[in-house]
């Protein structure tokens, strides 16, 4: 939540900043502002609401310089407002910072600060800091950014500058993500690897703990007492053009039909054709570990939730091994029993969610081995943890999680197939075919998104898109697809929509159905396909309007539903990475219906970072 840039070098800091800014722009969108160092003093323009209105307050007060740092905000602690934007000032506004996290102390602080004759301007937490720096600067702004951090308890990014140093900004990280970009005679900082992709691939990974002084030609890294700290510079293999829309409208829509080459790109290299082997070395799981393994606890959040159940059901099912799945904001407060000889799979996209981060951390200090499901490369969730599978969706922009889910459905099938053969609960024919259907996948989600302009027509029809509720309804492996479907819709349309296990359907939610109810059924080819009939039969009976998803060849559903989307014929455990695809593209199509803008919905923000 939040995005943070900021340049120095040649370059005018204000484009560059507001081109990170724009790749950032998933992280939060209420407010942004930059603050440049030019000609001995430092200057600012703020803005309420998306950044295209940043940019036109730009066009009317130009701003330049060598050195500069920006933010884009999802507020936490005071509302939008021009005042509560970032970046944030010390008293003769001298020293500008910009922050993602939340400064837990910050009222201890304010209260003190307040007493020595701090007046502040905000009702930020993040002000705080400002005069905090303030208070410890004699000159080196380094060492005053480094003694200021030591006040503070809480999540941040943050990056500094200060109007006496034009050729100094200072960056420091701990909970919340942060990298270092250098070029050629200039650097950057950024949130995330897209806001700098266009400049540089050479990359630092700030540490929890560690502060960074950088100028064009050189960087020095130290933890906040003073000690160096030697990091890794990487290079980021990502293209450029994964970052841009590429001629669609919104970077779901892009993302959505990614999905063939996304579901490719997670199997590439792990199974091969005719094989009946699965790698995923970098798990870093010994076969010893695996045949040892009495649970797995699967922890996530909101989508990545959905696919880690999906990870359950096949895990269960095939491999025999228990698993527990848990929500990682519950996990991390209900003090959870890890046996021996427990593996933990957390499962993120933007690997810095901080309840997920947390479940991690306890899992590991009562014993657990952890290998995690992330996509994005170097982030904390894959660096804290003991081995990864990398999902290679390349970066997802679009708020809603399109990609990422069905490609963490195929890394827990994969996994699945390994655990099962290493544990004798799977014979080499049973993981050939299985692999066989995996591969088959992307040519069959490509054949849905060949036939999206049937969904996007059932979008515009009324009865969809000017309803005020859906309910989802799924069994078995679709119940998680029940899950994500209803989640899709709500959170990119408002409508309000529930996924519901259909047999629960008589436990409760059947009191909602009226004739003007969508209610999207999960009825394709398998063991509970009659059990989904008789649910669709008692929705008509009320005289609910029933969306089925059903599998190519079944014309007799036409008759109980008002409208069916098909997938083609699959291996029934691994039919729910086709079903996500017509449940994405449906909320893509009524949400824009409505006006909606999917890319960046109401409060929502891409990562999750803070409580
Ligand atoms: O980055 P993560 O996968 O850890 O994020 C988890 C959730 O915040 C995320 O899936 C969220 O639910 C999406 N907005 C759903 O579309």
């Amino acid at each position: 939540m939040c995005g943070i840039v900021g340049y120095i070098g040649e370059k005018n800091c204000v484009e560059v900043i507001m081109a990170g800014l724009h790749r950032l722009e998933y992280r939060g969108y209420d407010s942004a502002g930059v603050a440049v160092v030019t000609d001995g003093a430092l200057k600012c323009v703020k803005s309420v609401g998306k950044l295209k209105i940043m940019d036109k307050k730009l066009e009317d007060n130009p701003l330049s310089g060598p050195l500069g740092i920006g933010h884009t905000r999802w507020a936490t602690h005071g509302a939008p407002s021009e005042v509560n934007s970032h970046p944030h000032f010390d008293m003769p506004m001298e020293i500008a910072v910009v922050h993602n996290g939340i400064i837990e102390n910050y009222q201890e602080l304010r209260n003190e600060l307040q007493k020595e004759g701090v007046t502040f301007r905000s009702q930020t937490d993040t002000e705080t800091i400002a005069h905090l720096v303030r208070k410890y600067y004699t000159g080196d702004l380094f060492v005053a950014v480094k003694r200021a951090l030591q006040d503070v308890e809480g999540a941040y990014a943050i990056g500094v500058v200060c109007k006496d140093h034009p050729d100094l900004m200072v960056a420091a990280r701990h909970g919340s993500p942060l990298i270092v970009g250098l070029g050629e005679g200039e650097a950057f900082i950024g949130s995330d690897v897209p806001a700098i992709m266009k400049y540089t691939r050479k990359v630092i990974y700030i540490d929890n703990g560690q502060v960074c002084e950088i100028k064009r030609n050189s960087y020095k890294i130290e933890d906040i007492q003073g000690n160096p700290v030697q990091l890794e510079v990487k290079t980021v293999d990502w293209d450029d053009a994964a970052a841009e829309k590429e001629g669609y409208p919104h970077f779901m829509l892009k993302e959505i039909n990614q999905q063939a080459n996304v579901i490719r790109n997670t199997l590439r290299g792990r199974v091969h054709e005719g094989s009946e082997e699965v790698n995923l070395p970098d798990m870093n799981i010994s076969l010893e570990e695996l045949r040892a393994c009495q649970k797995i606890v699967i922890v996530a959040c909101g989508t990545a939730w959905h696919a880690g159940m999906v990870g359950k059901y096949l895990i269960e099912k095939f491999a025999k091994v228990p698993v527990e799945l848990d929500l990682a904001s519950e996990y991390r407060y209900r003090d959870p029993i890890v046996p021996p000889n427990t593996i933990m799979i957390p499962v993120s996209q933007s690997g810095e969610t901080a309840d997920t981060l947390e479940a991690i951390r306890i899992a590991k200090s009562r014993g657990a081995q952890v290998a995690s499901i992330v996509n994005t490369v170097g982030s904390s969730v894959a660096r804290e943890s003991h081995g990864v599978v990398y999902q290679h969706a390349g970066p997802e922009i679009g708020v809603a999680s399109t990609k990422a889910y069905t490609s963490q459905c195929t890394a827990f099938a994969l996994f699945t197939i390994w655990l099962a053969e290493t544990r004798g609960a799977m014979e080499k024919a049973q993981a050939k075919e299985m692999i066989a259907s995996l591969r088959e996948l992307p040519d069959k989600i490509q054949w849905i998104l060949d036939n999206q302009d049937d969904i996007k027509r059932c979008a515009e029809d009324p009865k969809y898109r000017d309803a005020q509720s859906a309910l989802y309804l799924g069994r078995g492996y679709n119940f998680p697809s029940a899950l994500e479907g209803a989640l899709k819709l709500k959170e990119i349309s408002y409508i309000h929509a529930e996924g519901y296990a259909a047999g629960e359907m008589k436990h409760g939610p059947i009191a909602l159905v009226t004739d003007e109810l969508p209610v999207v059924c999960v009825a394709t080819d398998g063991d509970v396909y009659d059990k989904m009939v008789s649910n669709i039969q008692e929705i008509r009976a009320r005289r609910g309007i029933v969306l089925s998803v059903a599998t190519v060849g079944n014309e007799g559903i036409k008759a109980h539903s008002a409208d069916v989307f098909y997938i083609p014929e699959c291996f029934e455990p691994f039919s729910p990475i086709l079903v996500a695809v017509p449940l994405q593209l449906f909320a893509y199509y009524v949400a824009t219906n409505r006006g909606c803008d999917v890319d960046q919905p109401r409060n929502l923000a891409k990562s999750v970072t803070v409580e």
